[in-house]
């Protein structure tokens, strides 16, 4: 069926020597799109299994891309201050103290990528490789699988882990993302999504009148490094309540420490679920143009972090500036720091386990 094609471009046109041999395979980077009956259509490039771009209606049918991104892969490269634009996150989302973890009685060492700390994987992390990919469909949805190979001791981490992302996009508007992966040796495994959204659309000032609800509780605060404490106190009475919807800018300028140390939202919610259960983590509405995003997921937790690092200097497919809080991300995961965190949920995969891990990015308007 038509508007079933999946359709297939050579991604951007030049590639300069330094970049080509930044990234050793350059020649085999794609642009992918997918398209639903609904008219969604949604673009990922196999660097980084990044999504470069999400067009959907609002509540009159007029589209938009709510991804905030660039539209050279070049810019992603090179991105100033690496945001994570859209791309998948490991072999850790989030940050490991200092860099470290002890796992079987070995001590393994991790590059400090955001000193003290080690954040989302390392130097070159899962964002900042060329990924394998196929195009793939069934019923009501067309999809990219991706692939990668971590070798062993790759940014620190113990084990080959093969890990296969497929990102399925259904008519039913949805963007479902399917994690998978194995190891031969046991490893910390904690993949995420990286996406910043404006439901306004990208570039379209910042997300502060977004109305968003979070399914929890609870949260993990942080010191001034941005490692959880350990200590899961409850939301309701400080600004992290979001149990019933509200705008984000509403308390987000509250003195409050954890605010202070995130400058703004930048902390993981631990939802309200028994583990595994596929269940509603986040729902965002933004009231002028009446876009609606749900997020589902088999995950634990939900890193909020509200684009505080964005200040305008970067400037998006249309070239627009992406202003100081610009973008939210809403990363399923598991909480950071868990390999340090007897506590929290293990993040360890062993050997003949499989790590499974799914979550759904369903958009309407109302
Ligand atoms: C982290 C932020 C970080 C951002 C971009 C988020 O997942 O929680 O602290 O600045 O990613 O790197």
């Amino acid at each position: 069926m038509k508007n079933l094609i999946v359709t297939l471009f050579g991604f951007f046109l030049l590639a300069s020597s330094a970049l080509a041999q930044q990234v050793e395979d350059f020649d085999s980077i794609q642009l992918y799109t997918l398209t639903n009956r609904q008219g969604m259509k949604v673009k990922i490039t196999n660097y980084g299994a990044i999504i470069t771009s999400i067009m959907v209606p609002d509540r009159d049918g007029k589209m938009a891309d709510v991804a905030l991104g660039y539209d050279r892969v070049e810019d992603y490269i090179n991105a100033v201050d690496k945001p994570y634009f859209g791309a998948i996150v490991g072999r850790y989302g989030n940050r490991i103290a200092e860099g470290a973890f002890t796992l079987d009685g070995e001590t393994y060492t991790l590059a400090i990528n955001n000193p003290p700390n080690h954040l989302h994987g390392g130097v070159i992390g899962f964002d900042k490789v060329v990924w394998g990919a196929r195009l793939t469909r069934g019923s009501g949805w067309q999809g990219v699988e991706l692939k990668y190979r971590a070798k062993d001791k790759e940014e620190g981490y113990p084990g080959n882990l093969d890990v296969t992302v497929t990102y399925k996009l259904t008519d039913k508007n949805e963007l479902r993302v399917e994690y998978q992966a194995t190891t031969d040796k046991a490893t910390p495994v904690n993949l995420t999504q990286h996406s910043y959204f404006n439901l306004k659309g990208e570039g379209e000032g910042t997300i502060l009148d977004h109305e968003l609800m979070i399914s929890a509780k609870q949260y993990t605060p942080v010191d001034e490094g941005l490692i959880p404490t350990g200590e899961l106190p409850d939301v309701a009475g400080t600004p992290f309540d979001f149990t019933s919807p509200k705008p984000i800018g509403r308390d987000i300028g509250q003195e409050d420490q954890q605010l202070e140390y995130g400058l703004g939202y930048d902390h993981n919610f631990v939802l309200d679920k028994s583990e595994g259960e596929m269940s509603l983590a986040a729902r965002v509405h933004e009231p002028t143009t009446g876009r609606i995003l749900e997020i589902r997921t088999t995950e634990p937790g939900i890193q909020f972090y509200c684009g505080n690092f964005l200040d305008g200097r970067l400037k998006g497919k249309s070239g627009k500036p992406y202003v100081h809080r610009g973008g939210f991300c809403l990363e399923t995961q598991h909480y950071p720091d868990s390999p340090n965190q007897p506590n929290f949920p293990s993040t360890i995969l062993k050997p003949g386990d499989v790590y499974q891990s799914t979550t759904v990015f369903k958009f309407s308007a109302e």
